[in-house]
């Protein structure tokens, strides 16, 4: 499922994937409010699927002094992201699926949605190998929404697809108890699960699995 969503973020139109940032309500970070204190120390940080940097240049306005590593798949968000923020690490074209990374991360971040974009099979095979590219202590947090609205329709199970005028994503929502089982199935210690809403009111959460 996830190779056939890549085309999306090619041809994906930066000002609207800015403004589905701002109907959800995290243009502002409400994401990173909830989760900043856990992690302002860390000194190696990595983002997967960074987009257009959205949730990096929030960690930089908080002040973040870690290192940022980046690992985006876009060839174009990439270069829009070497453009807009100098001083990060940025790994070139690398599959999430199965970036390989020399210094390893105290903090991994998988945000707005990013699981969505896998298979239940991918999902648990990239948290798997997500577990093995971590320092040990580590942490990872994987955002997801409890619903969805604005962007993409839920076709009636777990399924959802967004629809636009420059490609198609499939998406699976995983439930609470999925994204729970992660946590052994991929080798973690402990998950904390938090729930938050968005500036627009969105409820999400945030799973923050501890290796
Ligand atoms: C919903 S966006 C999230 C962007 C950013 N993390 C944020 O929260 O604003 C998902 C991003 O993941 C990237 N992505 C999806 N699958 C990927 C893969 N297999 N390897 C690397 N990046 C991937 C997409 O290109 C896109 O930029």
């Amino acid at each position: 499922m996830n190779d056939q969503n890549a085309a999306f973020y090619r041809r994906i139109d930066l000002i609207r994937f800015q403004e589905f940032a701002r109907l959800i309500g995290l243009d502002k970070g409400a994401d990173i409010d909830c989760f900043y204190e856990r992690i302002k120390n860390a000194k190696i940080l990595l983002e997967l699927g960074a987009g257009y940097g959205r949730v990096i240049n929030g960690l930089l306005k908080k002040g973040f002094q870690g290192k940022i590593i980046a690992l985006e798949r876009s060839p174009e968000l990439l270069a829009y992201l070497k453009m807009h923020i100098p001083n990060i690490v940025l790994l070139k074209e690398q599959d999430l699926k199965k970036f390989q990374i020399n210094e390893k991360p105290e903090v991994v971040l998988w945000m707005w949605s990013g699981i969505l974009e896998y298979s239940p099979l991918e999902q648990i095979e990239t948290m798997q190998h997500i577990a093995s590219q971590m320092q040990e202590n580590g942490i990872l947090i994987v955002e997801i929404p409890k619903q969805v609205r604005y962007v993409g329709q839920q076709m009636g199970n777990q399924i959802i697809e967004v629809n636009m005028e420059w490609g198609n994503l499939q998406a699976y929502l995983p439930t609470e108890k999925e994204m729970s089982n992660f946590c052994s199935l991929a080798g973690f210690s402990d998950l904390e699960i938090l729930n938050y809403k968005t500036a627009t009111h969105l409820e999400r959460t945030l799973f923050i699995y501890k290796k």
